[in-house]
């Protein structure tokens, strides 16, 4: 193994806990549960990426309550019933040597919908008996096409209840052997919805100016490090701008100076996703596009941020990390074509040319291999 370390593959401590390397594997829903369990297509799907050595593997948003589903087919941890299933999970994660992390989510008025690939007419897969819900919002304003049906604005009562309903799913997702939660508060779901005035159009104290708006965000996110252990990290994906003009990036740094106090460790920064077709993005969609997002809120907030999007090897990865712009690199997509995108990264950047980092069950193998390929 080389002497150099690159950034990507130093260890990063949060509280109590370090990822053994600042790639992450990001959040991404497959729509292949049944009421809410990890099963075994879960089980390949994210344990190959621990084989893949992410220093992190996030599940798919889970849901805290079935309404606040993004489709019928989501995890979930509204139930303590769905525990067990989840620790299944965490135990191979671990074993593995990644952390393994998990988001919560509410989906607010964009729940109930199609898989995104369904055509239209079609709700999930046809055998599993699909039904679509009534939606929640802050408002009775629908997010639009393909999510069409008018969500039924939330009462002040009921929203201190999805506050609770956030805390007890932190509290499941501890019992289920999580190493980092975060909270989904990005692409329009509903705790983006409450930030935006386009969305949110209430006069109680949940609306307003932006200080009532941020109100039920806020709480939510105290819900959950109180019901979170002190010495687990805890971060959130928020849109730093929502994609239709009504809520910027200087709003999130705003944001973001109160999670930190109420003491969130990472601020996962994406952006757009209020209304369905979330045009107004002010950049377009190329190599890296939200990094600068992941810097403004790091600068501005003094809060460790993870970039993401379009993030596609390992020096592009590294160079985010070297200029100081993020300190955590979340892969999407670019996992889903190659899993071990982690230890490919690590030999484009040199620190691994003997397969130490794999599994020895891989990594011996294909160490011998080496004197054997053509030169
Ligand atoms: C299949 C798929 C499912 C996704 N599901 C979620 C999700 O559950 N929660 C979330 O915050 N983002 C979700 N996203 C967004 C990704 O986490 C990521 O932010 C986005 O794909 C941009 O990163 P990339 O260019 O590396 O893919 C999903 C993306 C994909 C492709």
């Amino acid at each position: 193994m080389s002497l150099s370390r690159p950034l990507l593959f130093t260890p990063f401590k949060m509280r109590g806990v370090v990822a053994p390397n600042r790639a992450v594997v990001s959040p991404m829903v497959q729509y292949r549960a049944t009421d809410g369990l990890v099963n075994d297509y879960h089980m390949v799907h994210l344990g190959k990426f621990a084989l893949g050595k992410f220093g992190i593997v996030f599940t798919e948003n889970c849901a805290i309550e079935p309404r606040g589903r993004v489709t019928q087919g989501d995890l979930g941890l509204w139930d303590d019933s769905q525990i067990e299933s989840h620790r299944r999970l965490t135990r191979f994660l671990k074993q593995e040597g990644s952390l393994a992390a998990t988001q919560i989510t509410h989906s607010g008025r964009k729940g109930s919908t199609p898989r995104s690939f369904d055509k239209p007419g079609e709700l999930g897969p046809k055998e599993a008996g699909w039904q679509r819900w009534q939606v929640v919002g802050p408002s009775e304003l629908s997010a639009g096409e393909p999510y069409a049906p008018a969500p039924k604005q939330l009462a002040a009562a009921e929203i201190e209840e999805i506050v609770k309903k956030f805390g007890e799913a932190a509290r499941r997702a501890d019992a289920a052997g999580y190493d980092v939660i975060e909270i989904h508060g990005a692409h329009g779901y509903l705790l983006a919805q409450f930030l935006s005035p386009i969305s949110n159009t209430r006069n109680d104290q949940y609306g307003g100016d932006r200080a009532g708006r941020m109100r039920f965000p806020l709480a939510a996110a105290k819900a959950v490090r109180t019901n979170w252990p002190e010495h687990k990290p805890m971060f959130i994906r928020v849109s730093a701008v929502d994609g239709a003009g009504g809520w910027d990036v200087e709003d999130t740094i705003a944001y973001a100076r109160e999670l930190k106090a109420i003491g969130i460790d990472v601020v996962d920064t994406s952006s757009g996703g209020l209304t369905g077709l979330s045009t107004a993005l002010p950049v377009k969609r190329s190599l890296g596009f939200q990094v600068p997002f992941a810097a403004a809120v790091k600068r501005g907030a003094d809060i460790p941020t993870m970039a993401v999007g379009l993030i596609l090897d390992g020096p592009q990865a590294e160079e985010i990390l070297q200029s100081g712009d993020a300190d955590l690199i979340a892969i999407g997509r670019q996992a889903l074509f190659d899993p071990f995108w982690a230890l490919h990264a690590a030999q484009e950047l040199g620190c691994d040319a003997d397969f130490d980092m794999w599994t020895p069950e891989y990594g011996w193998w294909l160490e011998k291999r080496k004197n054997n390929l053509p030169k």
